[in-house]
């Protein structure tokens, strides 16, 4: 019952980074939230950070042979940007929701295209922390 949440770039500094679109929850805080849910869902969380694309990668493959239900991914700008990841997902089993705390369609043109979108089971974007937690919602219920 173990569910992956991964971050890419520039997700570490959350709180402190544009809080006037991406809120003033840490990383940590939205953690701790997604544990406190998971706990009264009977899931397990695993969630990390990155500012590389290949580690992104790397975990995707992970969450498939750790048999993950799920993983959460916000890949930041790469989602933007990354064949790679969006082949990543295409390589594994393991359903992936795609989450971001703003709106990618109501902000600059070049957000409006998702590689991670093409391949994700679905998308949740626009509710700050409140994205991961129905993503979370929605991993309970694969
Ligand atoms: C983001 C949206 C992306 O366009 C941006 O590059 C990010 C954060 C979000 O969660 O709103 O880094 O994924």
């Amino acid at each position: 019952n173990l569910v992956y949440v991964l971050n890419g770039p520039n997700l570490n500094l959350l709180g402190t980074r544009e809080p006037e679109i991406y809120g003033h929850d840490t990383l940590d805080d939205i953690a701790g939230q997604l544990e406190d849910r998971a706990r009264e869902l009977g899931l397990e969380i695993d969630m990390r950070q990155s500012n590389h694309e290949g580690h992104l990668v790397d975990w995707l493959h992970e969450a498939q042979a750790q048999a993950a239900r799920a993983v959460i991914l916000n890949a930041g700008a790469f989602t933007h940007t990354s064949i790679a990841i969006h082949d990543a997902i295409k390589s594994v089993r393991t359903p992936v929701i795609e989450v971001h705390l703003s709106s990618p369609h109501a902000r600059e043109e070049f957000r409006h295209h998702s590689y991670v979108g093409r391949a994700a089971r679905g998308t949740i974007a626009g509710f700050g922390a409140l994205s991961y937690l129905l993503a979370l919602e929605a991993a309970a219920r694969f």
